[in-house]
């Protein structure tokens, strides 16, 4: 072990964060961070168990009920917001960095990120000030009825290993606006950014209690805290298999529930489309975070006349992205976040092979010196596929692309909404026509017309169907965090 150039490593040993202090896990365990390009430690972290939660549950719910945190007011909450929002402009470096260390993603991309994530805080800290009731009229002469706003209360978080500091932003933001109070389960494979981010809480003047990270292992931390009987509202990224567990855990106190689940976004390319934008859009939409990011453009619907072009110029930008140690400058792609996912991505590989798949590019793990420090994988361009193969399907969450050819606007739609998910679809052409249609008939949360991916604080994300319920960035975001009371008053 050792502190492998960067400031938050020079103690390599973490601890949960549980009322404003720095503990170690009642049950004394611990585990290993490690860095997945070349396997060095990074940090032994205290691994929180079902104890931990409860801990860490009474604390948010002391720091919801009585401590300073209820009386501050939404200036005061606001002023918070945007300390935090600037210390993380700061450090912004040192945050990239270590999720670069912790989960492998390339610097440019984590470095990249840190715009959008101060943006968020600073949106919230808008909406911070403006939350506000109605005054509704009933068809009774004698009543004045409000609607009030307030706070839903201690919130539950379970977050990936994919954006883990994107996702600790997107679940503190809101609990700050709002006024309630949180306990974050970091994911066991990135749990070092999550508890940079809960250090700079309390710097922000965050009072104790209010932000509470446990980091832990999810079949035990996850899903204590998603079960908790005293936790209002949860919200999960993550996995759809997950996610039907929290579903179910939520059953005991039927809490809120905000769910960002998986995909299979199809992104479809029209014979009219900018072919020369289109192309590196389509790898970077599939191959980003090597692959590793839930909205992933990973069924590529191309029309007929173009598709074997298509797949060589998409297969031309792959070849074209360097492969690497995501702490490199230069580097593209990074390694998958552990063996695990190493593995599960290879299943899929072999699965597309077993079915008759044909790989333009890529197709096997990188093996030798020194990819085998490290889990890595090319990115991967399938031809010969079908709707029904197992890779076409599900969820890989690596950089596997397929391509669809199709020859008509009715059946792309047909085949490009036949998922059980929904969370975002792309759309290139230069008919204006065809690009209001498609975003119509596309059953997504977010359809990208000649762009993908493109995401903005005040911009609502979220997923139809099994992509999840709920949306994050937005007013529907901190809508989630309040609960509407109503309140009649006899006027006479
Ligand atoms: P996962 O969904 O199991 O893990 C995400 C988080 O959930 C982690 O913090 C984990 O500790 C926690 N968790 C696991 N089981 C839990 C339980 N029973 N109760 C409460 N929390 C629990 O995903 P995993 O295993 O890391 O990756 C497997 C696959 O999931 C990936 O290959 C990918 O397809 C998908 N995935 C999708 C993500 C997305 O953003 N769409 C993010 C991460 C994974
Ligand atoms: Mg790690």
């Amino acid at each position: 072990m050792s502190s492998i150039d960067h400031p938050f490593l020079a103690d390599p040993r973490k601890k949960l964060l549980i009322d404003g202090q720095w503990v170690d896990a009642q049950s004394g365990r611990s585990f290993e961070s490690r860095n997945p390009a070349t396997g060095a430690l990074l940090a032994t972290i205290a691994e929180g168990d079902a104890a931990d939660i409860d801990r860490a549950v009474a604390a948010a719910r002391r720091a919801f009920e009585s401590g300073p945190w209820p009386r501050f007011t939404p200036a005061e909450r606001q002023a918070v917001l945007l300390r935090l929002a600037d210390l993380l402009e700061a450090r912004g470096e040192s945050f990239a960095r270590l999720d670069t260390l912790d989960m492998g993603a390339p610097i440019r991309r984590t470095r990249g990120a840190i715009g959008l994530l101060t943006g968020v805080l600073r949106y919230f800290a808008g909406l911070a000030r403006a939350i506000e009731g109605s005054t509704p009229q009933p068809s009774m002469p004698d009543m004045f009825v409000a609607t009030v706003k307030e706070p839903v209360g201690v919130c539950g978080a379970v977050i990936p290993w994919n954006g883990p500091l994107w996702a600790s932003v997107l679940k503190v933001g809101p609990v700050l606006a709002t006024g309630c109070t949180l306990v974050l389960k970091p994911a066991e494979d990135a749990s070092l950014s999550p508890l940079m981010f809960g250090e700079l809480c309390l710097e922000a003047g965050v009072p104790p209690g209010v932000i509470n990270i446990v980091p832990g292992f999810g079949g035990t931390a996850g899903a204590a805290l998603a079960a908790h009987l005293d936790v209002d509202k949860m919200s999960f990224t993550g996995s759809d298999a997950t996610g039907r567990k929290i579903v179910q855990a939520s059953a005991g106190n039927l809490k809120r529930l905000s769910l960002e689940l998986g995909g299979k976004s199809p992104h479809i390319i029209f014979a009219d489309a900018d072919i020369a934008a289109a192309a590196p859009a389509a790898a970077i939409a599939a191959f980003g975070n090597s692959g590793q990011v839930c909205s992933a453009g990973t069924r590529l619907f191309v029309e007929r006349a173009i598709a074997e072009e298509f797949a060589a110029e998409v297969a031309r930008a792959a070849a074209a992205m360097r492969i690497g140690n995501g702490i490199e400058e230069d580097t593209d792609l990074g390694p998958l976040v552990s063996a695990r996912q190493l593995a599960r991505v290879v299943g899929y590989l072999d699965s597309a092979r077993e079915e008759g798949a044909a790989a333009v590019c890529g197709g096997k793990q990188l093996t030798g010196d020194p990819w085998d420090a490290g889990f890595f994988v090319p990115p991967t361009v399938l031809t010969d596929v079908g709707d029904d193969m197992k890779v076409v399907r599900e969820e890989v969450f690596g950089p596997v692309l397929s391509v669809l050819p199709f020859d008509t606007m009715e059946e792309v739609i047909g085949r490009a909404n036949a998922t059980p998910f929904g969370l975002g679809a792309g759309v290139w052409t230069r008919e204006i026509g065809k690009a209001h249609a498609m975003g119509k008939a596309l059953r997504a949360g977010s359809v990208w017309v000649n762009c993908y991916n493109t995401l903005d604080p005040a911009v609502p994300a979220g997923g139809y169907k099994a992509s999840g319920y709920g949306r994050e960035y937005g007013p529907n975001h901190l809508e989630e965090h309040l609960q509407t009371k109503s309140l009649w008053i006899r006027t006479a």
